[in-house]
């Protein structure tokens, strides 16, 4: 029998864990077509990384109800928990769960909660939510997400986070809101360093006073900030399937990820949007297990540094250790 490995996940985008015959039955429910963006074989088509937005975009719009999210949160986790996901943080966004309105969110968000619940009994699978702006619908915006995100932080709502496109705006333009998750008692994360270079890494981290970074990969370019990154124990939520599927790197060998572990960096291993890259948690262990030649014990160091950056309570924190503890090679 194959053991599967405990596998812990910090970086996931809900609608983007939304398999494409997922999306294309709620629009059938709805009758919407959306059938522009799959391809031949009813996958998602996109172009490059801003084609891939809009395409999410699209995707996402079919989702409208709180129940159309509990149906996607019990999909994507028991598919997660098949590739032996334990314990796993996803970006919520408060702009595509009702519009930003504190009181939709609210009914979106127990949806969510109570789907969770529910996979969390069936599949053991332990999940908690990140509020997430759109980095290109601005800084405003952003600051209406944060003030959802401030009142409902608690046990589920762990993070507050920045995703979307890295070339608009500056971390610094959205301080205001993440000083107010800050003092709502949530842990921060930011996108950078995926289509920005290693100066947009440091100014999420510098700016923003961020503990994790979402992608960071770029950080190579620049050894010094690799040194800084390393010596400060910042975390970077690496999705090397996610970076080649989009064409950062061309292919699972030249991906960063084993060259900022040699040199110290906290690195962990995530899927960003599964389907949109024909990935899941297994196949990112497969492919750097052949690049690298990592084994068990590499992977389970790597989920053992997963669970001590997790956003999760300190019990929670323990009852996943204590699961990895129980597959120690
Ligand atoms: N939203 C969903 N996936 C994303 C990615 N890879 N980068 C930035 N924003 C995203
Ligand atoms: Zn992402």
């Amino acid at each position: 029998m194959t053991v599967i490995e405990p596998k812990i996940e910090l970086h996931l985008h809900l609608e983007g864990a939304a398999p494409a015959a997922f999306i294309r039955q709620i629009a059938f429910e709805k009758r919407m077509n959306i059938n522009g963006i799959f391809d031949d074989h009813g996958n998602y088509a996109y172009r490059d990384f801003w084609h891939f937005l809009e395409v999410y975009e699209v995707a996402t719009s079919t989702l409208s109800r709180p129940e159309d999210y509990a149906r996607l949160t019990r999909a994507v986790l028991q598919e997660s928990a098949a590739s032996g996901v334990v314990y796993c943080e996803t970006f919520l966004s408060p702009d595509f769960c009702g519009g930003r309105d504190v009181g939709a969110w609210r009914d979106y968000l127990a949806a969510i909660h109570e789907a969770a619940a529910g996979a969390e009994r069936d599949f053991g699978i332990v999940l908690r939510g990140i509020v997430t702006p759109i980095r290109h619908f601005g800084p405003e915006k952003a600051r209406e997400t944060a003030l959802c995100a401030a009142e409902t932080a608690g046990d589920f709502i762990v993070g507050f986070g920045l995703a979307g496109d890295e070339k608009k705006w500056q971390p610094i333009d959205f301080k205001w809101s993440f000083e107010c998750a800050r003092e709502a008692g949530l842990r921060l994360t930011c996108h950078a360093g995926e289509w920005g270079g290693p100066e947009s890494v440091r100014a999420a981290w510098r700016d923003l006073g961020v503990e994790r970074i979402g992608h960071g990969v770029r950080a190579i370019e620049d050894p010094r900030l690799v040194e800084d990154l390393a010596e400060a124990g910042v975390v970077l939520e690496c999705c090397p399937g996610s970076n080649i599927a989009l064409g950062i790197y061309p292919d699972w060998p030249a991906h960063p990820i084993a060259r900022l572990r040699e040199r110290g960096v906290r690195v962990t291993i995530s899927t960003d949007d599964p389907p949109f890259f024909h990935t899941t948690m297994a196949r990112e262990y497969a492919h750097l297990a052949e690049a690298f030649g990592w084994d068990d014990a590499v992977f389970l160091g790597i989920a053992r540094t997963s669970a001590e950056a997790a956003f999760c309570d300190p019990d929670t924190r323990d009852k996943i250790m204590k699961k990895l503890e129980k597959a120690d090679v």
